[in-house]
């Protein structure tokens, strides 16, 4: 049976755990030069309908690593950029790779591409979910403060597509989340409905308060580029600075999924400090996504 993983609910709560053990593994077999090829000549075909430094590298990285290849699309040099229906394209692209990435807008278009699709479907954003994102994070926390499963997590700003990942986070892997948004820039209401321990708040101070985890993310998403001065209007006062940290634990770490905005959504006393762990978050997602591609792909033959 193929798996596809659109959102974090896509795996049970089991299975996630057992990917940052597995990530946690990865990067330690890297570390020490073990050769490990468990996709060789399988193929990943990347759709990318956004722009992407982390997740292209990554995925590039992590398959050209387990002796595989990761192939870039562009709508500007596919069929897909001209028209062709995504129901076609996953048909055909079925036929040739093992599984397919997709970075793009609307959520349902992956959902599409998924239901055609005869081999693996790995949503690398869209602009309801990142859940990509979300196994470095989970990884992350667990490597530098052991498991995540009772502790309190604050989300400072937009109720985005990291947001949204977060809420199924916190439902899976077992923790308190505090969201604390502007008015009219709350997560979405039926990912909402899925969380089951998440509390929305107006105020980052009383989110931040006593938490384990600080977490925040850009104020306008790939997409809202015409938003952007409206939105930095509608979140003055949701900046992760030295004030909101202060109300957090105080061995409380902060994370960011980059790119970030210093000065905007985190102030650079915050992202450049040592409680910042955003850069071992961005180098979780070639080790996370591992586990992931293995997870999915390790039992698929190398030629259908
Ligand atoms: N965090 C993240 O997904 O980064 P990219 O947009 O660079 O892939
Ligand atoms: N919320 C951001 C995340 C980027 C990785 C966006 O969608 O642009």
């Amino acid at each position: 049976m193929i798996r596809h993983f659109l959102t974090l609910m896509d795996l049970s709560s089991e299975e996630l755990l057992g990917l940052i053990h597995r990530g946690i593994e990865l990067k330690a077999m890297r570390a020490a030069g073990r050769l490990h090829e468990p996709l060789k000549n399988r193929v990943l075909a990347m759709v990318f309908e956004k722009s992407s430094t982390r997740t292209r590298v990554s995925f590039e990285a992590a398959m050209a690593e387990f002796g595989g290849q990761a192939m870039f699309l562009s709508p500007r040099d596919t069929q897909l950029g001209r028209g062709e229906p995504v129901e076609d394209t996953a048909r055909v692209l079925s036929r040739m790779v093992h599984a397919i990435m997709v970075r793009t807008y609307e959520h349902e278009k992956i959902e599409l591409l998924a239901d055609y699709a005869s081999v693996p479907v790995i949503n690398g954003l869209t602009d309801l979910h990142h859940p990509c994102q979300l196994l470095a994070d989970m990884q992350t926390y667990h490597e530098h403060r052991g498991p995540i499963r009772g502790k309190t997590v604050a989300w400072i700003g937009d109720g985005n597509n990291m947001c949204n990942s977060y809420i199924h986070a916190s439902r899976q892997y077992g923790f308190t989340l505090r969201v604390a948004s502007p008015q009219g820039y709350d997560p979405e209401p039926d990912v909402l409905a899925e969380g089951t321990r998440v509390e929305l708040l107006r105020d980052p101070d009383k989110a931040a308060a006593n938490a384990d985890l600080v977490v925040t993310d850009v104020w306008a998403s790939m997409g809202q580029e015409q938003e952007a001065r409206a939105r930095q209007e509608a979140f003055a006062g949701f900046e992760v600075n030295e004030a909101v940290m202060a109300h957090a634990k105080s061995d409380a770490i902060f994370m960011h999924c980059l790119p970030a905005h210093r000065g905007e959504e985190v102030s650079a006393g915050v992202i450049d400090s040592p409680q910042s762990v955003v850069w071992d978050e961005a180098g979780n997602r070639l080790h996370a996504q591992k586990a992931l591609l293995e997870f999915l792909l390790a039992g698929a033959p190398a030629a259908r």
